[in-house]
Parts: structure tokens; sequence; C-alpha cells
């Protein structure tokens, strides 16, 4: 039971009263607390080792091919345009003047009445509190992108539909949003292929993902099932028995190139599910070599998508390190990853396992619609380099767009603003792991360009003013594209 305590304060404030899911794990489960802490807190627990913990996923007896870095397209060339959208967190009980103070993880609802003070009153469009995404914004944006359509190729749909009122969500409201959301995107953008990926947010409880063998009245079959349906719009029936046992699939939307989207509920150190069993849960990470192995052998390139960053601290330690090596092993083919989560604007970067100082990939965490905690809200546009054959599926520049969420309150009308794009603000060359690197070394040496990155990181809710502690949080979250691991900031300099 005390570590049920340790849960409810370090890792995840909100799951209080759903023992009965949690009790079930805790009988099942052979380890000790402090193995559990290991496995669930990292190296915080004093003791990090844990048996069950330590495994390492099977690689084909495949030699791999000598690096090559990606060539850039000659100029001119064919690009794709990809817009990815995370993290929406669509409020249904969204009510404008509503009370923003309400005490609870997500106020701004009809439920929370009206405050006294006016300026603890719900903003018309989303607000800087504890609130989630108005059904008028969420649309308005969705319009406004619907207009666009035919400028853009792709949607990527990394995650986190219901709003953050987790302790009090059933199955049924779950899955009111998942289809309502799915319905609003078929609305705005009819033909248009989206290929989505689970968040955590959607489990009841919040980060409640059992694997398969859990069967009877706690299976995840409620959700993935309906998953399978909803998917179904966007995805090939050969896939669906896939999305039905584990949420995740791989696509290909042309001749040699290939989507893979990943279930990362199996990483999430919330899940206590994976208490059961650690080693890679559902075979995932098996599935995930595979897959990039058959994509190696055909020539293809290869688009990640997720919603957890396997570099999070909420990413359990074996299986982030497992997909850390994964990513070395196939840097020739894997052109991008693109995850969501932290409702922040950042990107992690990997580097080869011996030296962990060769750039060999780079994953995208991209901003958050909702305007959850404290932030303004916005979406993303990827400029890819495609569809052509020898084209290297590589990122050549991304733009993001925000709402300046005060502004818009006070002004009673909503602009979608141009944000940045990441070649021009940073002076880039390209976007290749390397230079995503060297971004680093720059923003180490310059703080004004920290300062700017750190302004994006939070959609400029604010201007980006950076001290020592926030320096290294931003600079190390950079190098930390697998979880505990200490090493990879050991020589930064802030
Ligand atoms: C996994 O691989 C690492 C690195 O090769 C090794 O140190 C570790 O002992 C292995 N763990 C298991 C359980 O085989
Ligand atoms: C309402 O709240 C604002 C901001 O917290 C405060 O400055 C103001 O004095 C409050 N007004 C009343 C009548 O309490
Ligand atoms: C829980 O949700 C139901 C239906 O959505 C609502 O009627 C009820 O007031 C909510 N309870 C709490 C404690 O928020
Ligand atoms: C945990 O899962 C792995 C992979 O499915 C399996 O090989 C192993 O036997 C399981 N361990 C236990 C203790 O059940
Ligand atoms: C830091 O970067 C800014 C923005 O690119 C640039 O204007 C400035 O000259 C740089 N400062 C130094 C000392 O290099
Ligand atoms: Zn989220
Ligand atoms: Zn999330």
């Amino acid at each position: 039971m005390r570590f049920v305590v340790r849960l409810g304060t370090d890792c995840n404030p909100t799951f209080g009263g759903k023992s009965p899911e949690i009790l079930t794990v805790l009988d099942t489960l052979v380890l000790s607390p402090d193995e559990v802490c290991g496995i669930v807190v990292g190296p915080n627990c004093g003791d990090p080792y844990n048996p069950l913990d330590n495994w390492n996923v099977t690689f084909p007896n495949v030699p791999q091919p000598a690096p090559v870095p990606p060539i850039p397209p000659k100029p001119g060339s064919p690009t794709l345009r990809v817009l990815h959208l995370s993290d929406t967190h669509y409020d249904a009980h969204y009510k404008a003047g509503s009370n923003a103070n309400c005490g609870e993880p997500l106020c701004c609802r009809q439920d929370d009445g009206v405050p006294a003070n006016t300026s603890d009153g719900a903003g018309k469009f989303g607000d800087y509190r504890n609130c989630d995404t108005p059904l008028w914004t969420l649309e308005n944006m969705l319009q406004k992108l619907s207009a666009e359509k035919d400028t853009f190729d792709f949607i990527y749909w990394t995650g986190d539909l219901p709003a953050h009122d987790v302790w009090n969500q059933t199955r049924q409201d779950q899955l009111n949003i998942l289809q309502h959301m799915v319905s609003l995107m078929l609305k705005y953008f009819p033909g248009k292929p989206v290929f989505p990926s689970l968040g955590n947010h959607e489990g009841a409880p919040v980060n409640s993902f059992p694997p398969p063998y859990i069967t009877g009245k706690y299976s995840i079959s409620w959700l993935y099932d309906a998953l399978a349906q909803s998917w179904s719009n966007w995805l090939p029936k050969d896939v669906i028995a896939l999305v039905q046992k584990g949420a995740y699939y791989t696509v290909s939307p042309h001749p040699g190139f290939r989507i893979i989207s990943l279930n990362t509920n199996y990483c999430n150190s919330g899940n206590w599910w994976m208490l059961i069993n650690t080693t890679d849960p559902t075979g995932e990470l098996t599935w995930l070599i595979k897959t990039l192995q058959s994509a190696e052998n055909a020539g293809e390139k290869v688009h990640i998508l997720g919603h957890i960053p396997p570099g999070d601290q909420g990413c359990l330690k074996a299986w982030s390190w497992n997909y850390y090596r994964v990513v070395n092993r196939y840097q020739n083919i894997i052109a991008g990853q693109f995850y969501g989560h932290t409702h922040y604007d950042s990107f992690q970067v990997f580097y080869d396992e011996t030296t962990l100082s060769k750039p060999v990939g780079v994953a995208y965490t991209a901003p958050s619609v909702t305007s959850y905690p404290g932030l303004n809200m916005g979406y993303r546009f990827y400029t890819v380099d495609g569809v052509y054959k020898g084209s290297s599926y590589q990122v050549l520049d991304h733009e993001t767009f925000f709402l300046n969420l005060a502004k818009a309150n006070v002004e009673g009308k909503i602009t979608w603003e141009f944000e940045y794009s990441a070649k021009a603000t940073y002076k880039m060359k390209s976007l290749y792991p390397s230079d995503w690197d060297n971004l680093i070394k720059v923003m180490m040496a310059n703080q004004t360009v920290l300062e700017t990155y750190n302004r994006l990181y939070f959609k400029s809710v604010h201007s980006g003013a950076c001290d020592y502690t926030c320096r290294y949080a931003r600079l190390c979250e950079t190098r930390s594209a697998r979880s505990s691991d200490p090493s990879l900031c050991k020589d930064l300099k802030v």
C-alpha cells in the first residue's frame, strides 16, 4: 500500500478512488515495493535495480548497414506536407464564465458554477488555468484547417482526446469523445488520410491499458474494439486485427514509404498493469523490429508516430532503452518520429549507443491543441521530402501555428497566427539529426537562442526568459531521447 501512496504523489496525482484495478494488479504482482519503485519512479528510488525491468528485445541476425546520412533533395523536388494535431483534450462541459479556480484538476465547466469575482470566470475561447478546449475553439481550428486542406497531404493525430476530468470518466464517456472527435475529423477533412495514435487519456481510468492476457471485466477490448472500428475510416482492413490486439499498426501510403503508429501506453509508468510484467508488453517492440526489418529489406523509409515521447520521464526505462537501440539499428530508414503528450513544443536527439555523441535520429514533440496547463493553443505542419522515387522522407522544415488565448478572449475573436518556422527561426541548414544536435550546441553557447526555444516551448505564452534551472531542464530534455539516463546530460554546458 505504501507503493500506491508513492504512485499517487510522484507519478500521477489523479488516480485516487480507482483502487479496485490497482489492487488487482498488486494481487498479481511478484515484485517487492522497492522493485516496483525502481520500475515506476526510476533512479529516484535509490536502488533502481529490478530483474524484470532489464529485458532486451532480439534483433534479427542481419548486420546493420553502414550509416548513410540523408542526402538533401534537389531544388524543386516535390514535397509532402503533414499536419500534426495532438492533445486536443476537448471538454464537452466547458462553459465560458464558469469558475476557472475551482480547486480541481479541471475547471471552467458547467458544474463549477459562476464565481463571485468575474476575474475567476472562464475565458470565452479557453483559459490558462486548469481548463481544456471548448468545442467552439476546436471547431474554429478545424474549420480553418479544413479551408486549407488542399495544402496538406496527411494528418498525424497523436492522441489524448478526452478532457482532464480524470476523476470522473466512464468507459462510455471516453467512447463518446472518441466518436465525437472522429466524426469531426471526417466532417472537416473528408477523404484526407488520417493516421491516429492512442493517447494515455483514452483509458478509463486514465493510464489504464491492460495487456491482452487480462481478460474479463478489466479487458481493454471495450476501447480497442471501438478504436478498430473508428480507425477503419482511414486504415486498411488488414491492420484492424492488430489494432484490436494492441492499438498499433503499420501502413504504407506510398511505395517506398511506411508509417508505423505505436501504442506508447505500454511504456507508460502510470499504466500500473505493466507492473505485472514489463517485458515487451503485447510484443510491440518485437513487432516494431520485425516491421522495420521488412522495411529495410524493401528499401522503404519510415515515419514512427506515437503519443508519449520515448525519452519522456514517464516512459518505462527498459522499453525506452530498447526503443533507443531500435532507432540506432534502423537509423538509415527511420526518417521521422512524431509524438505529443507533454503539451510542450520540443525535440529530442538520439545518439549512437557507444559514444552518445553522434546524432542518429530526432523525435518531434508537437505542441498541444489544448491550453492545459497555462499554454497557448497550437498545431504543426511538417514539410517532408517526398513523394518521388528515392525520396528521403526526411522532415525539411516545420511550421507551428498558435492561438494567443489572452488576445482572443480580450478581442472576442479567434485568430490563429503563424508562430515560427524551425529552419528560419533557428537558422538551420536542414532539419537532420545533426542539425538538431548542432542547435543544442548553439543553445549551450547562446542564451538568446535558448530563450527563443524556451518561448516557443510554451507556445509563446511568455517571453522565454530562462534561469539556470530552466536552461538545464530545456537542454537536458533535448538530449534525453531515452529515459532514466543521467549520462546523456553529463557534459552539458549550461
Ligand atoms: C541487455 O543488454 C545489455 C547491453 O547489451 C546488457 O548489459 C544486459 O545485461 C542485457 N540484459 C539482459 C537481461 O539480457
Ligand atoms: C477579483 O480578483 C482580482 C484578481 O485576483 C482582484 O484583484 C480583485 O480585487 C477581486 N475583486 C473583488 C471584488 O474581490
Ligand atoms: C461526473 O460526471 C457526471 C456526468 O458527466 C456529472 O453529472 C457529475 O456531476 C460529475 N461528478 C463530478 C464529481 O464531477
Ligand atoms: C513476461 O512476458 C514475456 C514476454 O511476453 C514472457 O516471455 C515472460 O515469460 C513473462 N514473464 C512472466 C514472469 O510472466
Ligand atoms: C546569439 O544568437 C542571436 C540570434 O541568432 C544572434 O543575433 C547573436 O549574435 C548571437 N550571439 C552570439 C554571441 O553569438
Ligand atoms: Zn495530453
Ligand atoms: Zn498524454
